[in-house]
């Protein structure tokens, strides 16, 4: 731009009455429930870095979690709006990003979080990665969008509200909402689960080490009475930004599909 149009659109900004610059982050304050009426000096920065407010009773041995007496994925849904009304990662969002695909594949895709393109749409994996995320399940004949059970995937991510600024979610976050995916999967019942990143596999598997390090392998994946498979793989970001590691994810979608094979057919081969 032009200084002269960078000129010309500031005193359009000050015609319309937009003379004040109040913060560095966007943040829908229409969301903002009563009770958590900012302060005046309190930025959206300070929102998006300060902890979930509400009666923490995850301590108290009795409690069960909300999450785990949802009997459908409507249920859940409705439970995750309720119990997280006053998540401060929901201020800056604009869409819940459940999930996508067909809910009776065989296949559970999960990644981390949304970024902007899914906040727009509501939908998992829209932006750059998830094209790529696209291309690389179609290369072994899966796809959010074919409905048939063998060849379709269902995706999801670890957090449903996008954090602000496109950064990784906190600790705190995925501790968060982790019940809700852990419920999730458990509706779902895949029988494989790609974990996509560090994020997810590290948490839902409760392992430690680098993605690197944990990728490619097949790990039990167990809640009450209910197992699948799960394989941790790089996530397609990271992919974007390191391409010469597309060779090891190669590797993983190779050994999906053989686990695919496996499972469908009847000598298991
Ligand atoms: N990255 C994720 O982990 N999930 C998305 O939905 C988009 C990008």
């Amino acid at each position: 731009m032009m200084h002269s149009e960078l000129y010309a659109a500031l005193e359009w900004y000050i015609d319309m009455g937009i003379d004040e610059c109040t913060d560095e982050y966007a943040c829908n304050r229409l969301l903002l429930p009563l009770e958590l009426q900012l302060p005046k000096q309190m930025t959206c920065k300070a929102i998006s870095s300060a902890k979930y407010v509400g009666n923490d009773r995850h301590h108290d041995s009795q409690f069960v979690h909300p999450a785990f007496s949802c009997n459908t994925l409507e249920e859940l849904k409705i439970c995750i709006e309720q119990h997280a009304s006053k998540h401060l990662l929901r201020l800056g969002a604009r869409n819940m990003v459940f999930a996508d695909g067909l809910v009776s594949s065989k296949v559970m895709v999960i990644g981390e979080a949304p970024g902007r393109d899914e906040d727009i749409q509501g939908i998992p994996f829209v932006g750059k990665s998830g094209k790529l995320l696209d291309a690389m399940f179609n290369a072994i004949g899966l796809s959010r969008s074919d409905h048939q059970v063998e060849k379709s995937l269902y995706i999801t991510n670890i957090l449903p509200w996008k954090p602000p600024d496109n950064r990784a979610p906190s600790t705190d976050e995925v501790a968060f909402f982790l019940p809700f995916v852990r419920q999730h999967i458990y509706l779902v019942k895949p029988q494989i689960i790609l974990l996509m990143g560090g994020t997810a596999s590290q948490h839902l598997l409760g392992i430690k080490g680098g993605i690197t390090k944990i990728r490619g392998k097949w790990y039990d994946y167990k809640d009450r009475d209910y197992k699948a498979f799960a394989m941790p793989s790089l996530h397609p970001a990271y992919l974007l930004r390191t391409t010469d590691m597309k060779r090891y994810s190669w590797i993983d979608l190779q050994r999906i599909q053989r686990k695919i094979l496996e499972l469908t057919s009847p000598s298991g081969a």
